[in-house]
C-alpha cells in the first residue's frame, strides 16, 4: 500500500464561526504543538474582517477551550491568512486560489451548515482549488437516506470519494479507538463475541445537559438525526463488525459497512421517543414540538453472528449524568451450581466511553468464609485514562496525512441512513419525561426481556 501524500495546505470555511471558535483554533494550536501542522492555513468566511481579527478570535478561542500557549500560537499566527467574501462570488475562490500559492494537495474543511456544501464545492471547483484536494465535511451529512444520497452525489461531481472525510468526532474518541482494540488485540473475547454467548447488547449516551441555545436546531433534528444516525450505529457497527484481517483502512470500512447494511430497518414498535419537560420553552423550539430529547431503539442485525441477540440503543438529554457506555451482556451459566438465595447478575462486558475510557468485566467471585456464597466483583481492565488527544485534532491530523480509517464513509452513512428513514419526525408518538430522569417509562417494555435497561453508574 502506498503512503498517501499530505496535504500542504489546510483551508476551512466558516471561520468566524461556532465550529471554528469551540474546535478548530483549539486543534490548530494543538497540532503546531505537536508538530503536525507547519503548511499555509487559510480560513475563509463572510464577515468583513480582516486577518488581525481573525487571530484575535483564534486567541480567544484557544484561550477559552483548552488554553493558550503562546509559541504555538505564534506559529499558528505565522501559518494564519484569512479571505473574506462571499461563497457565491467566485472572486473570494480567486482569492483563495492566489493565498494558496503552489500547494498541489490543499485539504478544504467545510465547517458550514450542508445547504453551502453545494456552493463552495462548484467555487472550488472553478477557481481551480479542488484539484487533487481533499474535502473534510461535518455532520449532519444529509436530512434523510434521500438528501444524503443527493449530497453524495452533488460532491462526487467534484471530490472522488477517497477524497471526502466525514467527520463523526465520536470515531476520533480514545475510547472508542479502545474498543476496537481490546476487541482484536486480544484472543479472549472473539471466541464469545457471537449469538451462542451473548444475551443482548445496551449502547446509553446520556447527556445531564438539555439543548441549550440550540433550540432551533435541535427542532430540524431530533435525537435520531442527531446522534443515533451516526455516533450510536457507528459505534454499534465497531462492537459487531467482523475481525480485520489486517489493520488497512479499507478493511475496516468495509467491515463496518457490513454491519450496516445487514442491521435490520427500524419500524415504528422498535422505537419509544421521548421529549424532556421544558423544552418546549426553549428559545427557537415550537410551543407544541414533538421532536425528540431522547429515543430508545431495539435493533437487530440479521447475520450468522448476530441473529436473534438484541441491540438496544438510548441516548438523550436531561438524563440523570452524562456518560455513554457499552455494555455487552453475556448468557447465563447454563446451571445453578451454588444454592444462593439470589443468583447474581449475568456477566457483562463494558467499554465505558464517555467521559473517560474504562474497560471493565462484571462477574461473580466467591466470599470469603464459609459457604459457597458470592459477591459481584468487577475486573477493571482501564480506568480513568485521559485523552490528551481530544477528537477533532486526531481527526484533522488523520485528514491532513490522507488517512480516512476514523471517517465515515459513503456506504456507511446511507446505509444507517436505510436503518433510521422510516422512524424519523412523526413516525411514532413523543413521550413527556421529567428532566433528570432515565427518559419515558414507555420505553421499558423494548427491555422486557433482556432483565431491563442497563444503568450506568454516575462518572466519578
Ligand atoms: C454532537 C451532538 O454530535 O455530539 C450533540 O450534536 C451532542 O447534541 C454531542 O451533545 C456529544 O458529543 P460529546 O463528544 O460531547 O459526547
Amino acid at each position: 500500500m502506498t503512503t498517501p501524500t499530505a496535504s500542504d495546505a489546510l483551508v476551512f470555511f466558516g471561520a468566524t464561526g461556532d465550529l471554528a471558535y469551540k474546535q478548530i483554533f483549539p486543534s490548530l494550536q494543538a497540532m503546531v504543538k505537536r508538530g503536525l501542522l507547519n503548511v499555509p492555513v487559510i480560513g475563509v468566511a463572510k464577515a468583513e474582517w480582516t486577518l488581525d481579527q481573525l487571530k484575535d478570535r483564534a486567541r480567544k478561542s484557544v484561550t477559552e477551550h483548552g488554553g493558550l500557549d503562546e509559541a504555538a500560537f505564534a506559529k499558528l499566527c505565522d501559518l494564519l491568512g484569512y479571505v473574506d467574501g462571499d461563497y457565491n462570488d467566485p472572486a473570494t475562490f480567486a482569492e483563495l486560489r492566489n493565498q494558496l500559492g503552489d500547494a498541489k494537495r490543499p485539504l478544504h474543511y467545510l465547517a458550514v451548515p450542508p445547504s453551502l456544501f453545494g456552493v463552495v464545492a462548484d467555487g472550488l471547483q472553478a477557481s481551480g482549488s479542488a484539484e487533487n484536494a481533499r474535502i473534510v465535511v461535518e455532520k449532519p451529512f444529509g436530512h434523510d437516506l434521500a438528501t444524503a444520497e443527493q449530497l453524495n452525489a452533488m460532491l462526487h461531481t467534484v471530490f472522488p470519494e477517497e477524497s471526502i472525510f466525514r467527520i463523526d468526532h465520536y470515531l476520533g474518541k480514545e475510547p472508542v479507538e479502545n474498543l476496537v482494540y481490546f476487541r482484536f488485540a486480544n484472543s479472549f473475547l472473539e471466541p464469545i463475541w457471537n449469538r451462542d454467548h451473548i444475551d443482548s447488547i445496551q449502547i446509553t449516551m446520556a447527556e445531564s445537559f438539555g439543548v441549550a441555545d440550540r433550540g432551533s436546531f435541535y427542532e430540524e433534528t431530533g435525537t435520531i438525526r442527531d446522534v443515533v444516525q451516526n455516533h450510536m450505529l457507528q459505534i454499534t457497527a465497531l462492537m459487531a463488525m467482523e475481525p480485520p484481517s489486517h489493520e488497512a483502512t479499507d478493511a475496516l470500512r468495509d467491515l463496518k459497512a457490513m454491519v450496516l447494511r445487514s442491521m435490520r430497518t427500524l419500524k415504528p414498535e422498535d422505537v419509544v421517543r421521548g421529549q424532556y419537560n421544558g423544552y418546549r420553552q426553549v428559545d427557537g423550539v415550537d410551543p407544541k414540538s414533538t421532536v425528540e430529547t431522547y429515543v430508545a431503539v431495539r435493533l437487530h442485525i440479521d447475520s450468522w453472528r448476530w441473529a436473534g441477540v438484541p441491540i438496544l440503543i438510548r441516548a438523550g438529554k436531561c438524563l440523570p449524568h452524562t456518560v455513554a457506555e457499552v455494555a455487552v451482556k453475556l448468557r447465563r451459566p447454563p446451571r445453578v451450581v451454588f444454592n444462593e438465595s439470589k443468583p447474581g447478575p449475568a456477566n457483562i462486558v463494558r467499554f465505558r466511553l464517555q467521559p473517560q475510557v474504562e474497560i471493565a468485566i462484571h462477574a461473580r467471585a466467591k466470599m470469603e468464609g464459609q459457604g459457597m456464597r458470592g459477591e459481584d466483583v468487577e475486573l477493571k481492565v482501564i480506568e480513568d485514562a485521559t485523552d490528551d488527544m481530544p477528537p477533532y485534532e486526531r481527526l484533522l491530523s488523520d485528514a491532513m496525512s490522507g488517512d480516512p480509517t476514523l471517517f465515515a464513509d459513503q456506504r456507511s452513512v446511507e446505509a444507517a441512513w436505510r436503518v433510521v428513514d422510516p422512524i424519523l419526525d412523526n413516525a411514532t408518538p413523543v413521550h413527556f419525561y421529567e428532566q433528570g430522569s432515565w427518559g419515558p417509562k414507555e420505553a421499558d417494555h423494548l427491555v422486557k426481556d433482556v432483565g431491563g435497561w442497563h444503568v450506568p453508574t454516575a462518572p466519578s
